[in-house]
C-alpha cells in the first residue's frame, strides 16, 4: 500500500473510467499525449474516497475524482483531485458531468453553434458524448438524428436520449444505403455533423452537408485500430466540399477547454439534477474485468458510459 507524502492524499477507487483515448495511450505513434509505458499502471480517470490526507482541504472520507490510473489505490497531490457533490452518483463524474460529458458541451457549444431548426447528425449516439450531444441540440431546437450500433441503441437514443430519429449503421453493407437512410431522416441536410466515429458514417454524411455547415472533429473510433491506405484518394473531393460549401471543421482535444469546466458544470449539473439531461452507464465489475470492457467497447458492446466498479 503506498504511502500519502507532504500535500498527497491516498485514495481508494470505487469507479474507474474506460474512455475510447485510451487506445492511442497503447500505442506508439506519435499523437497529441504520450504512450503509457511498459509496465507503468495503465492511464485512467478515477472516483473514489480519501483513505489518508496529508494534503489541505482533504480529510478521510471525502468523494474525490483524478486521474488515479487502473488501480485500486492511487496516492495524488491535492492539486490533481476534485472533491465532488455527494448529490450525484458518483460516477457521473466520469460521463455525464466529466471529461466526455464537457467534450459533448465545449464541442457544440464552441464549434457546433446549434441553431434553432436545424439538422444534427451524430454517431455513438446512446454513448456520453454523442448522449450529452444529442440532448443539447435537441434543447437548442435541432432536428436530432443518432446514428447508433443495432436496434436496441437506436431504440434508446430515441427513447430516453429524445433523438428524433435513429438509424442502425450495422444495417448497411454499403455506405450508399447509409447516405440514403441518413439523407431521408434529414431532409432538409445537415447543418452539424458531430464527428465522433469517422469510417463509413463520416463518408455517407460528407455529401449531405449543407453550406456553412459545422464539424466538430473530437474523435475517430471506427479508424482507432488503422486506416487502409489503399483505393482512392478521396482527398480533392473532401477539399473540393470544404470549399465549395464553406465548411466549419474544427479539431478538438478537450485538454485546451479545462478552464471552462467551471462553467460546464454551472451550466449542465443543475440540468442532470433536475432531470432535463439524462445518461446512462454500462457497469463492468472488478479491475479484472476493465481490459475485455475496454476492448468490447471500441467494438460498440457498451451501453452508455462505461465504468468499472471496483
Ligand atoms: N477529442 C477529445 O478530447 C475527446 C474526448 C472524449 C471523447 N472523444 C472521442 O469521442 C468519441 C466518443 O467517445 P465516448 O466516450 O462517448 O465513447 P462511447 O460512445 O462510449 O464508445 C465508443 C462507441 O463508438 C461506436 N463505434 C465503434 N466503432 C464504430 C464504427 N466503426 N462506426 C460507428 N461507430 C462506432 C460504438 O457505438 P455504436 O455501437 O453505437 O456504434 C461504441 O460504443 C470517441 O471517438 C472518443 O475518442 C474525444
Amino acid at each position: 500500500m503506498p504511502a500519502p507524502g507532504e500535500d498527497e492524499v491516498l485514495v481508494k477507487v470505487s469507479h474507474l473510467s474506460l474512455d475510447p483515448y485510451m487506445r492511442g495511450r497503447m500505442s506508439d505513434a506519435k499523437s497529441y499525449a504520450d504512450p503509457v509505458a511498459v509496465d507503468a499502471v495503465m492511464t485512467g480517470q478515477g472516483v473514489g474516497h480519501v483513505v489518508e490526507s496529508r494534503a489541505e482541504g482533504f480529510a478521510e472520507g471525502d468523494l474525490v475524482t483524478g486521474m488515479t490510473g487502473w488501480q485500486s489505490h492511487a496516492v495524488l497531490s491535492g492539486k490533481e483531485l476534485r472533491k465532488l457533490d455527494a448529490v450525484l452518483a458518483p460516477s457521473t463524474a466520469l460521463g455525464v458531468l466529466g471529461m466526455p460529458g464537457f467534450t459533448g458541451w465545449t464541442g457544440m457549444t464552441k464549434y457546433g453553434r446549434p441553431q434553432q431548426g436545424e439538422t444534427l447528425v451524430v454517431a455513438a449516439a446512446t454513448g456520453p458524448v454523442g448522449s450529452m450531444v444529442g440532448q443539447l441540440a435537441k434543447r437548442a431546437g435541432m432536428r436530432t438524428v443518432a446514428i447508433a450500433g443495432g436496434a436496441e441503441k437506436c431504440r434508446i437514443a430515441q427513447e430516453t436520449f429524445g433523438f428524433d430519429t435513429a438509424i442502425d449503421h450495422h444495417a448497411f453493407d454499403e455506405v450508399a444505403d447509409l447516405r440514403a437512410a441518413i439523407a431521408a431522416a434529414a431532409p432538409d441536410g445537415v447543418d452539424v455533423y458531430f464527428e465522433n466515429v469517422g469510417g463509413d458514417v463520416l463518408r455517407a454524411v460528407l455529401p449531405l452537408l449543407n453550406t456553412h455547415a459545422r464539424v466538430p472533429v473530437i474523435g475517430t473510433v471506427a479508424w482507432y485500430e488503422g486506416v487502409s491506405t489503399d483505393g482512392p484518394d478521396t482527398l480533392p473531393a473532401l477539399w473540393r466540399q470544404v470549399l465549395v460549401k464553406r465548411l466549419s471543421i474544427q479539431g478538438l482535444i478537450i485538454f485546451d477547454h479545462w478552464d471552462d469546466f467551471p462553467a460546464f458544470l454551472d451550466e449542465v449539473a443543475p440540468l442532470v439534477k433536475s432531470g432535463g439531461v439524462t445518461w446512462l452507464e454500462d457497469v463492468a465489475q472488478g479491475l479484472e474485468n476493465a481490459p475485455q470492457a475496454f476492448l468490447d467497447m471500441l467494438r460498440g458492446g457498451n451501453l452508455g458510459k462505461q465504468i468499472v466498479a471496483l
